[in-house]
């Protein structure tokens, strides 16, 4: 396999220690004001301190962006341009943005909207989705008599292969609702062949495209990946806690769906949103950005935008390469004597940055203690979990250590958590 491909390529120092400092507590914990390593991204990620301090600012102006005043119309042109990057962020020309508290909320009415008015027996998803996916799935097909056909996972990749999904599909399949990339396993899925070869099956097919783990990795693109739903979480993706955002095609948007009878057909936003979540949104796209302008000449704002989160997955899949691989600082994960790799797939281009770690003489809620003693913090994905059970039971696994570092991090960081892992490996194997 090309080098470049699967060893990904790292910032330079500079870089690296510049996007540091545009984060907050890096490597600190403000409560306990002690050092600590934070790899648990895939939980909540780190925070961009611009898109924090917008938030924290804007909030404290009481104007309603609905309103005439200066401050108010300011507001709204706030929003509007969020509005913009949103679009920015799917590459999407059309459709109706919905943004709601969480990311769950806006894919249950996605998936609502679509089981209750389209046409169809069956719904098709696979055992790899997050509960909101899935059980937004069962509940409405339950309601409406539709049903439910569960693709299976593949233990090697630790995602889902395009066959298991498109020998579901039918001319009967209302919807199909599938993660782009697994919050346990960190497995992209193949969504471009996904989505073509099952509209090749039913060419009018609705598509839902969980996208909340990937969002923060990689560059979504609906010009090639062309859906009916797609969401993602701010917090997870550098911002604040508090808001979901998605997106609708255009003839999803029409579906009946909550709304004040009076706005037009295809407006999917209730009430009045947050501008602070808004600018916020729009301070995550000039970072993205301002990354993309350090390796083009381009200036178009998408495809900084997706120079720049290319360079994000490029520098994340050479930290993920050290962390399997070790270097002449400290030996890699699948060298350490008494630690597993779980679903260690060799192409780590169809990976996102999470590890499932696991220990042969320890129970993983020990290892997370361990591990958090020693100033590094990880989250068990347990089977007794009903945000992991189905996923884990999938592959054949009770537990798993989750390990979900970010782009902010460096190879020190990667380094040291190695060292700890050798010592916590070592305590239990003497
Ligand atoms: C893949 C995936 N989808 C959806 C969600 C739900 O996001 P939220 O917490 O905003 O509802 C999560 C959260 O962990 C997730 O990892």
């Amino acid at each position: 396999m090309n080098d470049k491909i699967n060893h990904g390529q790292l910032f330079d120092e500079q870089l690296s220690k510049e996007i540091k400092g545009l984060f907050y507590h890096v490597d600190e914990d403000p409560v306990l004001n002690r050092k600590r390593i934070f790899f648990d991204n895939a939980g909540g990620s780190l925070r961009l301190k611009k898109a924090n301090d917008v938030f924290k600012n804007m909030d404290e102006l009481p104007d309603c962006p609905e309103h005439s005043n200066y401050t108010a119309r300011w507001l709204l042109s706030v929003q509007e341009k969020a509005y913009e990057d949103i679009r920015t962020i799917f590459n999407a020309k059309s459709g109706s943005i919905v943004t709601s508290l969480t990311a769950s909320m806006v894919i249950f009415e996605m998936n609502r909207a679509i089981i209750e008015n389209v046409p169809g027996t069956n719904v098709v998803t696979t055992a790899l989705e997050h509960p909101s996916a899935y059980d937004s799935v069962v509940s409405y097909a339950e309601k409406t008599g539709k049903e439910v056909r569960v693709a299976k996972t593949n233990p090697v990749t630790g995602g889902v292969d395009v066959s298991e999904i498109t020998k579901l599909v039918d001319k009967d399949t209302c919807l199909l609702s599938f993660i782009y990339a697994s919050n346990i396993s960190g497995a992209v899925l193949d969504v471009e062949s996904i989505i073509k070869e099952c509209r090749k099956i039913k060419p009018d097919l609705y598509i839902v495209v969980d996208s909340v783990q990937h969002t923060p990795h990689g560059a979504l693109d609906l010009e090639k990946t062309p859906v009916d739903g797609i969401n993602f979480a701010p917090y997870k993706f550098f911002g604040t806690r508090g808001f979901g955002v998605g997106l609708m095609s255009e003839r999803a948007a029409m579906l009946p769906h909550n709304k004040l009878i009076a706005k037009s057909v295809d407006e999917w936003e209730l009430g009045s949103p947050a501008p602070s979540q808004f600018a916020s949104i729009t301070e995550i796209v000039d970072y993205v950005c301002w990354i993309g302008a350090k390796f083009t000449d381009l200036e178009n704002r998408r495809e900084l935008y997706a120079e720049g989160m290319n360079r994000i997955n490029l520098h994340e899949r050479a930290l993920m390469y050290r962390m399997l691989n070790g270097s002449d600082k400290a030996e890699g994960l699948r060298n350490i004597k008494g630690v597993n790799v779980y679903l260690d797939y060799e192409d780590l281009s169809t990976r996102d940055f999470i590890m499932a770690v696991g220990f042969d003489n320890i129970d993983c809620l020990k290892a997370v203690k361990e591990y958090e003693k020693r100033g590094v913090i990880t989250f068990e994905r347990i089977a007794s979990s009903l945000y992991s059970k189905r996923m884990l039971d999938s592959f054949g696994i009770e537990g798993i250590v989750r390990v979900s570092p970010l782009h902010c991090h460096d190879v020190n960081d990667i380094d040291e958590f190695l060292k700890i892992t050798k010592e916590i490996s070592q305590l239990f194997n003497d």
